[in-house]
């Protein structure tokens, strides 16, 4: 039996924040933020457009292609910095939303390596219990909500959406995951951060005026960590699986900066052709950047059964890794 992805699915927001935009609402420049970001535009939910509710749509898509009734599904994992509540969970949330009936639920948080950490936790424990036969992971994000509108080094940046993949055993021989490598060093924690809203800095008027639910980043300090941690981790799965850069149809990074994927294509040697960039259109959606681009790329038909994809995120905690998923 093999565990696959048999749908995916991603949703984002009607309204379009452009560079220009921005311009209006900080010091900053539509001319900055391409040339050290390669953005252009984002997406920004409604004010009444949760976090769930781009999860929910992006899952419903997920389980359209892969022909499920939600009542199929055993497992709703969730990745996210920014649930609706602190309780009850997102995954409960998309659960009720759903009407998927009996599943197990639960949400966790590895910020924009979610959705790689959350491959590895759903396949994790589809093998290791039979129970779960059709398991649902979604990310999704609404960072707009933790984003300090008046500070231009972060809010240029960030933008709302939602992705969703399903997964199940098959009869057929052979995982989509062929390895993956995950890490952690909680070291750097502080330079990337939201520390408001905690048991640490709890929700009070002083806190909420001093902005602590907001975002806040020290971006070259993270820029620097971020190349060295995907390419080591790319190289690991690909060693892991005896694979080489040539196998490889795809190179998927998390979309946090143009500069950064373009230094992990070179430092890997990968055509240009083969890296995936959507930056311009979606910024930075913490988790959801991948999803966003692998639904993209599957529903262009732009992958083909077979094809091999190597994927590899960074964020905060810090966290980062890689996986190599086969088509
Ligand atoms: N417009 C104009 N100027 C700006 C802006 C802006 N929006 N933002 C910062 N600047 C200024 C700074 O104030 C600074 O000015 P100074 O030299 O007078 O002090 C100057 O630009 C350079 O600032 P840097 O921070 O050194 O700029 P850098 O080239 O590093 O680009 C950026 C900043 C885009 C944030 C980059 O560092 C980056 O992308 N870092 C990585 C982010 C990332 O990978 N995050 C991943 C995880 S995100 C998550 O987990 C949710």
């Amino acid at each position: 039996m093999g565990i696959r992805i048999i749908g995916t699915g991603s949703y984002v927001p009607e309204r379009v924040l452009t560079n220009l935009d921005l311009e209006k609402m900080v010091d900053t420049s539509d001319e900055w933020i391409r040339t050290r970001t390669g953005m252009v535009e984002r997406r920004i939910a409604r004010d009444d457009e949760t976090t769930s509710d781009m999860g929910t749509e992006a899952a419903k898509k997920a389980l359209e292609m892969a022909n499920l009734d939600p009542e199929e599904i055993d497992l709703i994992v969730v990745g996210t910095v920014t649930p609706d509540y602190r309780l009850p969970t997102n995954a409960c949330l998309i659960q009720n939303k759903l009407k998927v009936g009996a599943a197990v639920c639960f949400d966790f948080q590895a910020a924009c390596t979610g959705f790689v950490y959350g491959l590895e936790i759903v396949s994790a424990l589809m093998k290791n219990n039979r129970a779960y036969k059709k398991a649902l992971l979604i990310c999704s994000e609404k960072l707009s909500s933790v984003t300090d509108w008046k500070d231009r080094n972060t809010c240029v940046l960030f933008g709302d959406a939602g992705g969703a993949v399903v997964f199940s055993k098959t009869t057929e021989v052979g995982d989509t995951i062929l390895s993956s490598a995950l890490h952690a060093d909680g070291t750097h924690g502080d330079i990337l951060s939201i520390s408001g809203g905690g048991c640490h800095t709890p929700i009070t008027e002083e806190n909420v005026n001093d902005n602590t639910h907001c975002i806040t980043m020290e971006g070259n300090k993270v820029f620097r960590l971020a190349v060295n941690a995907m390419v080591g981790a790319c190289k690991e799965v690909l060693d892991l699986a005896h694979l080489s850069y040539s196998d490889i149809s795809w190179l998927i990074p998390h979309q946090a900066n143009m500069r950064i994927i373009n230094a992990i294509g070179s430092r890997l040697a990968m055509p240009k052709e083969k890296v995936f960039i959507n930056i311009e259109k979606y910024g930075n959606t913490s988790a959801c950047t991948i999803m966003l681009a692998l639904d993209e790329l599957v529903r262009e038909k732009k992958v083909v059964e077979g094809d091999k994809i190597l994927i590899t995120a960074f964020g905060g905690g810090m966290t980062w890794g890689a996986t190599l998923l086969k088509w």
